[in-house]
């Protein structure tokens, strides 16, 4: 049974449309302009979500002209992780659209579509609660201007704005991945004064509030946790007849710049973990360029060279909490998948977010 509506802006493979799904969303309209991005997309989510496609509900550039803003079906939830631009610097006060040019105006022309058919017709539904999301120096870029807009703009449109960053790492998935999220509320449709940041899940999954105790009280987890083991990786290997272990050259690659970087006195370099590493750094949309951020051990491996190995998509996937043990699967090449899951939000996260904006917001 689905309890709200919602769009997937900017949509990537779907990290947004997993969490919202799993708690009682309903996808309405999706938007991704990149052709396999798309492909995942569709392989996946015309398995849930199946309207979204025959209905024509799949949306490719969200800047198309063709494409009517009053015309995408009403939604509670507005989801969009979307990219990361400097607005002009001509003013506020002059009344200028500083958004003008840039993503986040077809974000702010959508909401003020629907915000604008409602006033000529109450059936039309007001965007209740809006969810964004970014890198997490986001407020600080163009020295704190990028962040100031949006807020103005989304207060002047009747929302109030709450924004935190958030880890990975405290939400069960042994990444270590900062990310922004800005959640707001319209004013009109939602009485609400704040919105509480859920910071973390305990062992038991409960909830943690309190932003200063997460690191304490965060489940407890480990590399291994995602790592195929040795088998698995075999038969994966032997399967494709490919190996994941980083070539000689590459590898003496990255040792010759960690040399370089540390007489710099820089801590620029790669990074290696094994199944003990409590985390790993940030899988970015370039890993699939040399793996450098995040290498896997693989000494004393029977079978295996010293040299360590890059991540298999299939724990990349494991690693933004992707459920590619049960039902989401990746039909794009390696390449492909490791930009893919580089450029998506940990689905954990977003899911207990949107646990606590039908809870507090929603009232759901
Ligand atoms: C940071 S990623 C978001 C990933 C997503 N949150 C996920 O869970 O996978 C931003 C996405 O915006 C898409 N994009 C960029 N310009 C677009 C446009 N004009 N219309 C639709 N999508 C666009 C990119 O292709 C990219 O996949």
């Amino acid at each position: 049974m689905h309890k709200f509506k919602f769009i997937d802006l900017f949509a990537g493979i779907g990290g947004f449309h997993i969490a919202m799904h799993e708690n009682g969303g309903e996808c309405v309209f999706a938007s991704e302009i990149d052709k396999f991005a798309r492909q995942t997309y569709e392989h996946n989510f015309s398995k849930i979500s199946p309207e979204l496609f025959t209905g024509g509900h799949f949306n490719q550039d969200i800047t198309d002209s063709a494409l009517v803003y009053s015309n995408i079906p009403d939604f509670d939830v507005l989801c969009a992780g979307f990219p990361c631009q400097p607005f002009s610097h001509a003013g506020l006060k002059k009344g200028f659209d500083d958004t003008r040019g840039t993503l986040f105006f077809n974000i702010k022309e959508i909401i003020r579509a629907k915000i604008e058919a409602n006033k000529l017709d109450k059936k039309v539904a007001i965007p209740r609660v809006l969810l964004l999301e970014n890198v997490k120096g986001f407020r600080n870029h163009d020295k704190g201007n990028t962040y100031k807009v949006i807020k103005h703009t989304l207060n002047d449109l009747g929302y109030e704005v709450a924004a935190e960053v958030l880890n990975s790492k405290h939400f069960g998935v042994p990444q270590n991945r900062e990310r922004i999220f800005i959640v707001a509320w319209h004013r009109d449709s939602v009485k609400k004064n704040d919105f509480k940041f859920p910071f973390g899940l305990t062992q038991k999954d409960e909830v943690i509030y309190e932003k200063e105790k997460r690191d304490e009280l965060a489940k407890k987890i480990k590399v291994g946790d995602i790592l195929l083991t040795n088998k698995e990786l075999q038969q994966f290997e032997n399967r494709d007849n490919k190996t994941y272990t980083i070539s000689e050259k590459l590898w003496e690659g990255h040792q010759r710049r960690k040399i370089m970087h540390a007489e710099k006195g820089n801590g620029f370099g790669y990074s290696i973990f094994n199944s003990q590493s409590s985390y790993t750094s940030t899988i970015s949309a370039r890993y699939y360029k040399d793996g450098s951020e995040i290498l896997i051990e693989q000494k004393g491996v029977k079978g295996k060279p010293d040299r360590p190995r890059k991540l298999h998509p299939v724990e990349a996937a494991k690693l933004q909490g992707y459920p590619i043990d049960s039902w989401y699967e990746i039909p794009v090449s390696d390449n492909q998948a490791y930009k893919q899951f580089g450029n998506s939000v940990s689905v954990p996260v977003v899911s207990t977010l949107a646990f606590e904006i039908k809870n507090q917001l929603l009232d759901l």
